[in-house]
């Protein structure tokens, strides 16, 4: 019997029975990577199923320790240890040319290969940069202010973490991170939000019990959060094999964090996020916030507090 396979982007091809995947796309001309010779070894004929992994035979043993040993996600299959036994599927090559060889092998030896590929996904992103660094950074010696910076960051990413939440990346004083890889929108908005609120919570006590009685400063915070899809994915190229979180949401989460600043209010979310909150912290101000290059003003919600000594980031007397 005779059935067929759609290789994504390349070409429907023909498998009889007892042929392999992967023999059934070397003979129809497919360039399959296949470096251990099909034995199940080098993982190089991977494949992303993405319909139809029902009509492909069970995983043979080969496949079992290597999914183990590598993490690999159900929906990656090797090529050379997989039979087809129905109509109706499509796969994708992973490795097409030398270039994905060096990302893929040499370089992301990874623990999810969905995200080295990229998954669209709902997340709560969070935006959080630290107001009134700059004075601090003048007035003190370098040793106290990365020691006060690893300090700050260490309450952040507890607090982060606490709520299960992912760092994405750090510049300068501010950080932003992602709430939602492993749980649904609504609850992640709500972690999001929760971790904010613990962050502007333990700034104040780490102020009033660290900073003003030893270096007579304070620091203050902007927070933003929206929701939103994009696209996650890792693009290390084997130097700094990051999570990277890309798509118009994450620009609209960074400026509401700028607007902090603007609407003197040290945690701002959006009108979307809020509208995912089953408990909203309390019946906040609104407020609508120009967006560069989009017409309709946001809605946002100020969830935080008027900042204490002022907007510019001035150190406090
Ligand atoms: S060709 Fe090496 S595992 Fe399939």
């Amino acid at each position: 019997m005779t059935f067929h396979i759609d290789f994504k982007g390349e070409k429907v091809i023909p498998v009889r029975a007892g042929q392999t995947v992967l023999d059934a796309s070397l003979a129809a001309g497919i360039p399959h990577y296949h470096a251990c010779g099909g034995k199940g070894q080098c993982t190089t004929c991977r494949v992303l199923v993405l319909h139809g992994k029902e009509h492909l035979s069970p995983l043979s043993s080969y496949e079992k320790t290597i999914k183990t040993v590598r993490k690999f996600p159900d929906n990656v299959r090797l090529a050379c240890q997989s039979f087809v036994t129905g109509e109706g599927v499509q796969v994708q090559r992973l490795i097409k040319d030398d270039t994905d060889r060096y990302i893929f092998i040499n370089g992301a030896e990874e623990s999810s290969l969905t995200e080295v590929m990229g998954v669209r996904r709902k997340l709560a992103l969070f935006f959080i940069d630290i107001r009134n660094f700059t004075p601090f950074i003048e007035s003190h010696l370098p040793f106290d202010v990365i020691h006060i910076m690893r300090r700050i960051f260490t309450l952040v990413r507890n607090a982060i973490d606490h709520y299960g939440g992912q760092i994405i990346d750090t510049a300068g004083d501010g950080l932003y991170a992602v709430f939602g890889l492993d749980s649904k929108i609504r609850k992640a908005t709500e972690a999001a939000v929760l971790a904010g609120i613990k962050i502007l919570e333990d700034i104040k006590i780490f102020n009033n019990t660290y900073m003003r009685p030893y270096f007579h400063h304070a620091f203050e915070v902007g927070i933003g959060v929206h929701v939103g899809k994009v696209i996650y994915g890792n693009v290390g190229i084997g130097l700094n094999n990051n999570l990277t979180v890309m798509g118009y949401p994450v620009n609209v989460a960074a400026r509401l964090q700028a607007a902090t600043k603007e609407l003197n209010n040290s945690f701002i979310i959006s009108e979307r996020a809020y509208g995912l909150l089953r408990n909203p912290p309390y019946a906040p101000d609104a407020a609508l916030l120009n967006l560069k290059g989009v017409s309709k003003a946001l809605e946002v919600r100020l969830i935080g507090k008027p900042y204490e000594h002022g907007v510019a980031g001035e150190t406090p007397a």
